[in-house]
């Protein structure tokens, strides 16, 4: 039904539009619970068999929804009952910032992709705080932060501790985004020197607490397999519980759209079936380069019950899906799961 009726109209409107009409829909359904039972008779499925540990969380399935959908976490509730066995909320920041100019976000229909180029658009940390008190299900909530626009890299440590100190007490997990291509010179942070210096104050910021959350680091697909060997060096060295590979992709390899085409969606991440691939490799290399003894979430062009295999394959131990809600619709996590 998503496939032929729903999908056919909402992609005849602008992406953005679409999400926030949808985004209101689910605010609806949320509050009026009453229908709870019902989306979860549609789109939920419990198996014990899909359950397990990582990182000392029980998850009731591998496949959680990445982050970027609900930046806000307005919407975990309900989209835990569509089936997600996690609900990664975020990117957030600590204060409450709008983004890049629209547009900025496109759609790859040819190949099943997306480009966005968002920046962070957010209401902020303690907003977030606010959604995430009003949750009453027992989704699992993973964090993700980020750094605010106007704050320079020499300063991101703190903004990145003002996240994880307001959202210690409210998530199971916190993942370190330094991996988006939307905040000017974000991803500079994956260089040696700076990455070690925040991970090793978060961690130390963690130990504060006496009970300790898992600490995830995001990052991007494009990093050399020099930089992915820095990565896993900086992730032992900090102990933090694991990576999460991958983000979106700068790359513009492998689409069917013309050079012309390309340039006037402009500057942006790329995600869905064009970064599968990539994605694939980067878990695939740090697994090896790790022995397989640092957790992995795998994400990146996750559509069917072949790519969550291929993820599980490569090393991963959870995977995220974000590109393939758009495309597939709220029962993807239901079919996936059917077939895996
Ligand atoms: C519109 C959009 C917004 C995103 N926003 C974020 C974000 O705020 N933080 C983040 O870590 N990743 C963000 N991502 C990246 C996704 O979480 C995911 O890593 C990437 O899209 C690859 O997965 P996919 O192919 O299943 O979409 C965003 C992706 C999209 C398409």
């Amino acid at each position: 039904m998503y496939k032929h009726i729903i999908r056919p109209i909402l992609f005849k409107f602008n992406p953005e539009s679409v999400h926030g009409f949808t985004f209101g829909v689910l605010r609806f359904f949320q509050k009026i619970r009453i229908f709870n039972p019902l989306i979860r008779a549609l789109y939920q499925k419990q198996d014990k068999k899909f359950e397990r540990e990582v990182f000392g969380i029980k998850f009731p399935n591998p496949i959680g929804l990445a982050a970027g959908l609900d930046k806000d976490a307005e919407a975990i509730d309900i989209l835990g009952f569509m089936g997600f066995g996690f609900i990664e909320v975020g990117t957030v920041t600590p204060v409450a910032q709008p983004g890049n100019p629209k547009p900025r976000l496109f759609r790859l229909i040819r190949n099943q992709g997306l480009i966005n180029r968002m920046g962070f658009n957010n209401n902020g940390v303690e907003q977030m705080v606010k959604k995430i008190k009003q949750k009453y299900s027992k989704v699992i909530i993973g964090g993700n932060i980020g750094k605010n626009k106007v704050t320079p890299n020499e300063l991101a440590v703190n903004d990145y501790l003002k996240d994880l100190n307001a959202l210690h007490d409210y998530v199971d997990y916190i993942a370190i985004n330094i991996s988006s291509p939307n905040t000017p010179n974000l991803r500079e942070l994956q260089n040696k020197e700076p990455l070690t210096k925040l991970l090793t104050a978060l961690t130390e910021e963690n130990k504060k607490y006496d009970v300790q959350k898992p600490i995830l680091l995001k990052i991007a697909p494009d990093l050399t397999d020099g930089q992915l060997d820095d990565i896993v060096d900086i992730v032992r060295a900090t102990g933090i519980s694991g990576i999460i590979a991958t983000n979106t992709t700068i790359e513009r390899g492998g689409i069917d759209y013309s050079e012309e085409e390309i340039k006037a969606f402009g500057n942006g991440g790329m995600s869905g079936k064009p970064v599968k691939k990539r994605s694939t490799e980067v878990i695939r290399y740090l697994s090896k380069k790790t022995n397989g003894e640092i957790p992995i979430i795998g994400v990146g062009g996750i559509f069917d019950a072949d790519d969550v295999r291929e993820k599980l394959e490569a090393g991963a131990s959870l995977v995220e899906i974000f590109t393939s809600f758009i495309y597939n619709g709220p029962a993807c996590v239901k079919r996936i799961l059917k077939k895996l």
